[in-house]
């Protein structure tokens, strides 16, 4: 429900309620996620990030949905830029705490589509296609007006995320490998009547075939252009990269920015 409270990990704030319901970061995907992703780790990977929502925070705070690990928060918390977090894993927020800086960013344990924080933020921002995590159109929706209740007039949301691969899908096929070898298969399936995609993974472990799957909500630009408006947000910018290459039709992913109207 919109407005529902989260809790909060900073100083002086403690959780206690037990619950472990890390979504699908638990601690299995947690150990390992820095090291999964070090490639987007890297300062050429994150700094244009930083540099841009550094740019748009200005002398405001900034709040992330989906803060993880810190890949993004840490090194903008660095810029001298409030930051605070909202995840559902504890396991992942585990792991940015334990970083150095971490107990600097402020982070509230809930569902980012509905959980409301404290404050008001000149910047919210879903990055790494994490919106694509909401499996339905109305949490997608939620989510934006979330965002734009935590905006300060003139406060802008940046969401990165892919536009939808279906170009790859010859008629009648649904699935698209990417990842084969010997030992581990991994590969998204799509559902154009629901926009349902999931990224399964096959590994042979001791010789048995080990399977999972994550599920997601694959989401059009011009969709989420019209979340925007339902949310009170307009459109202000869409490049195809942090470094802010124009967004084409040939562009595989987008940064899109919605500023929440002055006055
Ligand atoms: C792909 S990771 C991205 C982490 C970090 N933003 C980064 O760029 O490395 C997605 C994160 O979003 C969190 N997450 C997914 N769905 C969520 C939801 N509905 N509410 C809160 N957190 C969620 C996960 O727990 C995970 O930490």
């Amino acid at each position: 429900m919109p407005g529902q409270a989260g809790r909060e990990y900073g100083p002086g704030v403690t959780d206690d309620d037990g619950s472990t319901d890390d979504g699908y970061f638990g601690e299995n995907i947690a150990a390992d996620y820095d090291d999964d992703t070090a490639d987007m780790s890297r300062p050429d990977a994150v700094d244009p990030a930083v540099d841009l929502l550094a740019g748009l925070a200005g002398d405001g705070a900034a709040l992330e949905f989906g803060v993880g690990t810190g890949r993004i928060a840490l090194p903008l918390a660095g810029r001298g830029v409030p930051v605070h977090g909202i995840d559902l894993s504890r396991a992942m927020v585990k792991r940015l705490r334990a970083k150095p800086g971490g107990a600097a960013v402020g982070v509230t344990i809930g569902d980012f589509a509905t959980t409301r924080v404290t404050g008001e933020f000149a910047l919210a921002y879903l990055v790494f296609n994490t919106i694509n995590n909401l499996t339905t159109q109305d949490a997608q929706v939620d989510c934006f007006r979330n965002a734009a209740a935590h905006l300060r007039p003139g406060g802008c949301f940046v969401v990165e995320v892919g536009v939808p691969e279906l170009r790859r899908l010859p008629p009648g096929q649904g699935a698209v490998p990417f990842h084969i070898s010997d030992t581990h298969w991994a590969f998204d399936t799509y559902d154009p009547a629901t926009q349902a995609m999931s990224s399964h993974y096959v590994t042979i472990v001791d010789g048995r075939a080990q399977h999972s799957s994550i599920p997601f909500r694959y989401v059009w630009p011009a969709e989420l252009d019209l979340m925007a408006r339902l949310a009170g947000l307009r459109l202000r910018d869409r490049w195809e990269s942090w470094t802010r290459e124009p967004f084409t039709g040939e562009s595989r992913k987008h940064v899109s920015v919605w500023e929440k109207p002055a006055g």
